[in-house]
């Protein structure tokens, strides 16, 4: 794709929303191009994602630092890619991978190994001249034809890990779906995180936002966030289900018992209950409410529960993959070979490469596995997912609610791209999933 070399390589510690250190890396390509990218960082962790590498000394940020990380990317990576040409970034990650070795990138840190892969990518794409997610659909191969705006999905109330109010349910999104244009989709979001807003205060509660810029109010059950949220969008003047729906990410594996195999629902009234109960709590809440999407329903490891989940509810909702999946190749295709789930979710430091993310991706295209581009609860101003949602057409990106400005980075982004691509020639449509 270009006959231009790296000519440097620069990583740093810099902080993410949560101020926490993460990894960024700046490249400069012989035409003096310089693209530069910031790697994000989960909380509710999928066990079977690529090592993040932390430096583990209490003396620094209670061991969060990313010196070591950072030290990969000036040494080992820049002295391994410094000179060299690529065609794509698929050529590079590999060169890394091969470096690396491991499967899980434990000696290099996918923190590392991320950072390199999307900063070179942001650097062609300024070399260029073009915006990013053309680039990354070339690289893709995915015919240019597939690419659309994504619709977003937005966690405006929080539970679980993000938040310490005690629901067990860590996301509750409207996916404004019922739209001609992303910018109006999201307007109707924003317009609708506002009266929840306004809603929460009039009736007492905390408008304190989680970590994904959702309010995080001490709210009685899980029934009842769901509830505030359909009456916000009726009073924000849409219509549920046709217009705007709703998808749950329950990140049970934060609330699964391993050694009992059971789940602990406490808001519920119950101590903890078998996968099956929790089946039938999915299908009372798709039964009362306009669910389209329920991520992470069962744990990162109870297949046979999937199993079950899927048969029973698959043919009426999403059911997306986040730890059970960790954009892995090889745990997609064991799901698609045993038809559980039928959607993925997308998060590039899952895995720690662009390359392995785009398989993953292609995957899921193969297979008519719905694929959900997504963000971490730690994240940073880096945009770079917003044009992977769009180079790849997945048609849905999940990163967090309407406020918080490493959340609307992504958002105003996707503004951009609409107008460009349509100042340009070339308008993308507005997906049409659900
Ligand atoms: P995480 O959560 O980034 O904290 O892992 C996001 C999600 O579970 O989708
Ligand atoms: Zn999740």
């Amino acid at each position: 794709m270009t006959s231009l070399t790296i000519s440097q390589v620069r990583g740093r510690e810099i902080l993410d929303s949560r101020g926490n250190p993460t990894v960024e890396v700046q490249i400069t390509l012989s035409d003096g191009a310089m693209g530069r990218a910031l790697v994000p960082s989960g909380a509710s962790k999928g066990q079977h994602e690529a090592l993040e590498l932390r430096d583990g000394d209490p003396n620094r940020y209670l061991g969060k630092g990313t010196l070591k990380a950072v030290r990969n990317v000036n040494e080992t990576l820049a002295n391994l890619v410094k000179g060299k040409s690529f065609r794509n970034v698929q050529e590079l990650d590999t060169l890394m991978l091969e470096a690396d070795g491991t499967s899980q990138k434990s000696k290099l840190g996918a923190n590392a190994i991320l950072g390199v892969s999307l900063a070179y990518v942001n650097a062609v794409a300024i070399s260029q001249k073009r915006p990013l997610y053309l680039v990354l659909n070339e690289m893709m191969g995915v015919p240019a034809a597939e690419m659309q705006l994504p619709i977003p999905l937005m966690n405006i109330l929080n539970g679980g890990v993000h938040a310490n109010n005690g629901l067990e349910i860590q996301e509750f999104m409207i996916v404004p779906h019922g739209f001609s244009a992303f910018s109006e989709a999201l307007r109707a979001g924003c317009e609708i995180f506002h009266h929840l807003k306004e809603m929460l205060h009039e009736k007492h509660f905390s408008t304190a936002v989680g970590d994904e810029g959702g309010f995080a109010p001490a709210l009685e059950s899980n029934e009842q966030a769901l509830e505030l949220i359909c009456e916000a969008v009726r009073i924000a003047g849409y219509q549920l289900k046709t217009q705007v729906a709703v998808a749950l990410d329950v990140a049970s594996s934060s609330f699964y018992l391993a050694d009992a195999k059971r789940y602990s629902l406490r808001h519920r009234g119950e101590d903890s209950i078998d996968s099956n109960g929790l089946i039938d709590f999915y299908q009372g809440l798709c039964d009362k409410f306009p669910i389209v999407s329920i991520e992470d329903g069962l744990d990162e490891d109870d297949w046979a529960g999937w199993k079950v989940l899927t048969d029973k509810l698959g043919g009426q909702c999403q059911l997306v993959g986040d730890d059970l999946f960790v954009t892995q190749v090889a745990r997609v295709r064991r799901g698609i070979q045993e038809k559980i789930a039928n959607a993925v979710l997308i998060k590039v430091n899952q895995v720690g490469t662009l390359k392995e993310t785009f398989e993953t991706m292609a995957l899921c295209r193969e297979n008519k596995y719905r694929a959900v581009t997504s963000h971490r609860s730690g994240e940073t101003e880096d945009v770079t997912i917003a044009h992977l949602a769009v180079g790849s057409g997945c048609g849905q990106i999940k990163t967090g609610s309407a406020s918080r400005s490493e959340r609307l980075a992504k958002y105003n982004e996707l503004l951009r791209i609409e107008e460009w691509a349509r100042e340009n020639g070339k308008p993308l449509r507005f997906a049409k999933v659900f």
